[in-house]
């Protein structure tokens, strides 16, 4: 059966937002909410924000945008040396955008540009894994594993070839540990050889799963396993960090938890903190040199690609996040608040699984912990909690479909980075009360 999308919960009931002030926001009535997802993992440090307010305003009084291929700027220029660092060496070139889906759209450009300068122009298949989300742009869409997203374009989409997801929770084959990523590896690798490594261009992950699966990271050993699968085909690994990057799991890069380096790597989100939207491809040197030496620009981008306001204030983010040190505060107090949320929820036996990294934490529903089955995808359980935690007061994300793409219950915390230690006790307490009158109607 399909279910009605959980995309919002319909317009006309929303609250008119007023203000937002660190990790709350305020209605037009002037009911505050605690950001607890950051809506769907964006607000990497907060609301309202003076410093990245002051840093936006004097660069509008400067001059909003310069058109990129009219001019360079002081933001643009520092942001790309400061992403490059952050990044590692084997980065060498950005290509800015306004949102994940154009970051990872770009991505797949750039790796078809890439094959097509090496003359390699059969390369152009991709792989992606089931249960994925990559954004609502057709390509990426197209090698997203998200059926709720996905079923109305049927047709009109790319070609793409899926591989399972790696989900230890609900692992391939009921497989655990090293077994499951071995097996993992070995069907990526089946699937390269069965279209023929000189037909595809790359595969895309997510690092640790967000929307379509509610918080997945994957198994230990995962992302260096497959990136030596792709290494033995030639075929090109993009690692999706729209979600789980720019520090949101306690690693800049979520891929340095397993010390891996992807040939092309996407991050929005909490790049920009949501002060103005910016997303970025971030691609290998190697990979830009043999594009700009064969065919002289990289051939993506928008008119606002690399906005300068944008630039600025996502300059303004990652300059707190530095000087604050909140990447390492989410790695270290995220561990303490996923054993908090363990502790507090182990009580329900609806609630089958909280896993995570950093500040992207998963609390998996279900009907029945030994089976693991799926609460009845009718009754919507994700979404009803999500409206009743929001209705007292906490913002959490809701996700549904990560079983089977039609049933199965999720929901995502996300707290902004900075949250202070007395938010986070009242985010555990708000949902841990919600949950409770959710499931007993209360
Ligand atoms: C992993 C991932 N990739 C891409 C996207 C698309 O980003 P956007 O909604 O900014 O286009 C998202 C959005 O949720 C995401 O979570």
């Amino acid at each position: 059966m399909t279910r009605k999308s959980s995309a919002g919960w319909g317009l006309s009931a929303l609250p008119r937002i007023a203000r937002g002030e660190g990790s709350y926001l305020y209605d037009s009535t002037g009911r505050r909410y605690l950001d607890g997802s950051g809506g769907p993992a964006a607000f990497s440090i907060g609301h309202g924000n003076r410093e990245v307010n002051a840093a936006i305003a004097a660069q509008l009084e400067r001059v909003a945008c310069g058109y990129r291929y009219l001019f360079t700027s002081e933001p643009l220029e520092e942001l790309t040396s400061l992403l490059l660092r952050l990044c590692g060496p084997e980065f060498g070139h950005i290509v800015y955008s306004g949102s994940g889906s154009e970051a990872v759209e770009s991505a797949l450009k750039v790796a078809l540009q890439y094959w097509d300068a090496r003359g390699m122009a059969d390369r152009k298949h991709f792989i992606a894994r089931e249960r994925s989300y990559h954004g609502n742009t057709l390509g990426a869409l197209s090698v997203s594993g998200f059926l709720e997203r996905r079923r109305p374009f049927a047709g009109s989409l790319l070609d793409v070839s899926f591989v399972s997801a790696a989900n230890s929770y609900r692992p391939l084959g009921g497989l655990a540990g090293a077994a499951l990523t071995e097996a993992l590896a070995q069907e990526l690798e089946k699937k390269i050889e069965a279209l023929g490594a000189g037909r595809v261009a790359a595969f895309i992950f997510e690092p640790v799963v967000g929307a379509a699966g509610g918080a997945v990271p994957a198994p230990e050993g995962y992302a260096r396993a497959v990136q030596a699968v792709c290494a033995r085909h030639g075929v090109l690994m993009i690692a999706d960090e729209v979600m789980c990057g720019s520090g949101r799991c306690g690693t800049w890069r979520a891929l340095e938890h397993d010390a891996t380096v992807p040939d092309i790597m996407a991050v929005g989100k909490g790049l920009a903190g949501g002060y103005i939207p910016l997303a970025a491809t971030i691609v290998r040197r190697e990979l830009a040199d043999t594009i700009l030496a064969e065919q002289g620009a990289v051939l993506t981008g928008h008119t606002y690609s690399g906005h300068t306001t944008a630039c600025a204030a996502a300059l303004a983010v990652q300059r707190i996040m530095q000087r604050e040190g909140l990447v390492a505060r989410v790695r270290e107090r995220g561990a303490v608040l996923l054993a908090q949320l363990q502790g507090a929820l182990g009580r329900f036996r609806q609630v089958g699984d909280v896993r995570g990294r950093g500040y992207l934490i998963g609390i998996e529903f279900v009907r029945d912990r030994a089976t693991r089955g799926p609460l009845p995808p009718e009754r919507a359980f994700a979404q009803a909690l999500g409206q009743r935690a929001f209705a007292d007061g906490l913002i959490i994300y809701p996700c549904a479909g990560n079983v089977g793409g039609t049933a199965g219950d999720t929901v995502i915390v996300a707290p902004p980075y900075n949250a202070s230690e007395a938010e986070l006790a009242e985010l555990v307490d708000k949902l841990t009360r919600a949950i409770e009158r959710t499931l007993t109607g209360g």
